[in-house]
């Protein structure tokens, strides 16, 4: 990773807690569980795009930073949810025990709601934006995380499990579980950097870049379930094959899975060079996105 992309993973640690309650007269285990799931690791791949995809375009970082946060709330907030026993049934995350695990489940299913609604708090309040900029945030935040993107995915998910899905029907799953809050991550940096209306076609061409990636990230999530150790991953490696998953590898084999990570980046990459964006930063991601150990 660049000294460029670290400082900003560094900048969005500091914003993560800053928005961030600390006490709470009403429930502190419920703040405390927030803070564990959101602080304690985790790449920060979907805030970094926001912020990458803003500056990239001219926009202002301090002006990304607050929006970036929210979408990092959400991830966190869904991964509290996908490892409970109702759900993925997981016991580790980011090297820790689970939410619910460290919380009980009923906590631990509170902190991701507590996590859901703060995203949205952060995202209204964010200081320096034009109203209409962050209203239209929060509209495509809201449907990439609704019924027809991420819940809508995790649902398909659940359906999914001990069943074998046509590779169309995965692309489908696996673009609203999870690319549909990778896209909008790359979305709202674009609408904070007031592309969306000075220049649709550049907005076009970003959606569909950051289609091939959310769908290559999670090709690549499935292949380092099978590929790497639970040490290094800091998750339970092979759970998806315990739980009879429908993933990229078990449908068409690790590498050829692999290939058609590496296939979609190869596609996605030049769209930027189209653009003619003012760093390397979202062509830097998404190459970590996919060339990544855990
Ligand atoms: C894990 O996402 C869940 C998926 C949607 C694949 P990440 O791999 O981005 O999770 P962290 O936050 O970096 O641990
Ligand atoms: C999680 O997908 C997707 C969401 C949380 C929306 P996975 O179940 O594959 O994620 P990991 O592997 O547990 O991180
Ligand atoms: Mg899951
Ligand atoms: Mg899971
Ligand atoms: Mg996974």
């Amino acid at each position: 990773m660049t000294t460029d992309l670290r400082t900003l993973r560094e900048t969005i640690e500091d914003a993560l807690r800053h928005y961030q309650p600390e006490q709470s007269a009403t429930s502190q285990p419920l703040i405390d569980a927030m803070r564990y799931a959101s602080l304690s690791g985790g790449k920060r791949i979907r805030p970094m795009l926001v912020c990458a995809t803003c500056t990239g375009l001219g926009g202002s970082l301090a002006d990304a930073l607050a929006p970036a946060c929210a979408i990092e709330y959400i991830h966190a907030y869904s991964l509290i949810h996908d490892d409970l026993p109702s759900m993925d049934d997981d016991e580790l995350r980011h090297g820790l025990p689970s939410t619910h695990v460290k919380f009980g489940e009923a906590t631990a299913i509170l902190a991701g709601d507590g996590l859901h609604s703060l995203a949205f708090e952060t995202l209204a309040n964010a200081p320096n934006i034009a109203p209409a900029l962050r209203l239209r945030a929060v509209q495509l935040l809201s449907r990439a995380i609704g019924w027809e993107g991420m819940v809508g995915g995790q649902s398909f998910d659940l359906e999914a499990t001990g069943k074998s899905l046509s590779l169309s029907e995965l692309q489908t799953l696996h673009a609203a579980k999870t690319g549909a809050l990778i896209k909008v991550a790359v979305q709202i940096g674009a609408v904070l950097a007031g592309v969306e209306q000075s220049k649709p076609e550049t907005f076009v061409l970003l959606s569909e870049f950051a289609d091939r990636l959310g769908l290559a990230f999670q090709i690549i999530d499935d292949v380092l379930d099978v590929t790497q150790s639970t040490e290094v991953l800091g998750k339970p490696a092979g759970s998806d094959a315990d739980a009879g998953k429908s993933t990229f590898p078990a449908l068409l084999g690790l590498e050829p899975a692999q290939e058609m990570a590496e296939a979609l980046l190869a596609e996605a990459l030049p769209m930027l060079s189209r653009i003619g964006l003012q760093n390397d930063e979202l062509a830097e991601l998404a190459q970590l996105a996919i060339d990544r150990e855990f």
